[in-house]
């Protein structure tokens, strides 16, 4: 029997209610055929307020050696903005040079999209997951002073495009076989013109792939008035961010929508998380719908070659879904529910 050793970040808000739900079910899809070997790491909020300890290097090298991550959420008011975002989420997308930031989005039947005729969605966004504005590449001179100047500088490298570019194609090759770049190159016309002669040049390699470009402007609205047309979106750090939120409120809301921050070369294990934050607004009522945390789970299954397991928690999330899911649930009886059917 083969032992997964998987290092567990609730992390803050929410993410505390939903990744228990999520460890369920890695448990219960897993049963005899697999050990998991759980290693919680209190990092979050509450670490951070006790010892002022973000992510001590101790924590991320034993991290390292871990096959996967299943983290919740991270971020709490009481903090100032970016402090564990940066410090905490980021850091461990850059540390572990996860650059596929992979985020499906697939509308349920009995899901209530706010779109009164979606069509068939499903489409993954492929999110560059380690450059462009993320980077922390800039600064702030002059600080509360009326001449303070600050500055975000978007990091494009060669190399993290084609390799994300790379990843995209071969998603398609898997799914619908079509690639929207989107990005705004009539603005961003050194970054934007970058990504698309790569994906140009990559394209030639996959002759099977349609490809096509839109500007993220348009592409928020496509992604309303037509979200059917899409299979494999690529685009930036940023870009990804924003869209796949949108993306979450399309198929009925950010609580179904699950990720992957793949390292796709394996030299760092990869991390499965929920795309929604710590909710502070419902945080500790139980209201969370803990489904996208599920759905990483299974994403964290199937990355590590456990199809059959992963198969077994999609299957029953969708059909918790198609049972329930236009009812108004909390965690644990979403969490009973699922747990139920796999
Ligand atoms: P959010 O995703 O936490 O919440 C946005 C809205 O969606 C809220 O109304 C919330 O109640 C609702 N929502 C989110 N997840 C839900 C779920 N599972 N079930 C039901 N409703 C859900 O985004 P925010 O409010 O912008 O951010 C809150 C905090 O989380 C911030 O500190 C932010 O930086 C952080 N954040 C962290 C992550 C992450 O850890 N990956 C992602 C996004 C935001
Ligand atoms: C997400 C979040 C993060 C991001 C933040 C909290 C750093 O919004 O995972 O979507 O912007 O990537
Ligand atoms: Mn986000």
């Amino acid at each position: 029997k083969k032992t997964l050793r998987i290092a567990v970040i609730p992390g803050d808000g929410i993410g505390k209610e939903v990744t228990p739900v999520a460890q369920a079910a890695l448990d219960k899809a897993t049963e005899g055929m697999v050990d998991l070997d759980y290693e919680s790491f209190d990092l979050g909020a509450e670490r951070y307020l006790r010892d002022g300890q973000i992510l001590p290097d101790e924590d991320l090298e034993r991290i390292k050696g871990k096959d996967a991550i299943l983290l919740g959420a991270v971020g709490d008011p009481r903090i100032k903005a970016g402090i564990l975002e940066r410090g905490l989420l980021l850091k461990l997308r850059f540390a572990l040079d996860q650059y596929v930031n992979l985020r499906p989005s697939k509308l349920y039947r009995g899901v209530t999209s706010p779109l009164s005729d979606p069509g068939d969605v499903d489409f993954v966004v492929v999110r560059e997951g380690t450059e462009g504005l993320y980077c922390g590449a800039g600064g702030a001179i002059r600080r509360d002073t009326p001449a303070e100047v600050a500055t975000e500088v978007s990091i494009n490298t060669a190399y993290g495009v084609e390799r994300v570019v790379r990843y995209a194609f071969q998603l398609a090759m898997r799914r619908r076989r079509h690639v929207t770049l989107v990005h705004k190159k009539n603005v961003l016309v050194n970054a934007g013109d970058m990504w698309q002669r790569i994906v140009d040049r990559v394209a030639k390699e996959f002759p099977e792939v349609d490809h096509d470009y839109l500007h993220i402007d348009a592409a928020t609205i496509f992604l309303v008035s037509q979200p059917s047309r899409f299979d494999v979106i690529l685009t930036d750090n940023l870009f990804g961010d924003i869209l796949t939120d949108e993306a979450g409120a399309v198929v009925g809301g950010v609580g179904y929508s699950a990720s992957g921050c793949i390292n796709a070369t394996n030299d760092y294990p990869s991390m499965f998380e929920p795309i929604h934050g710590s909710a502070p607004d419902i945080a500790g009522r139980g209201l969370a719908n803990p489904t996208a945390a599920v759905l990483s789970a299974a994403m964290l299954l199937r990355h590590l070659g456990f199809d059959g397991p992963a198969d077994a928690i999609d299957g029953a999330v969708e059909a918790d879904i198609e049972e329930s899911g236009s009812t108004s649930r909390s965690t644990d009886q979403v969490a009973a529910d699922i747990l139920a059917r796999i």
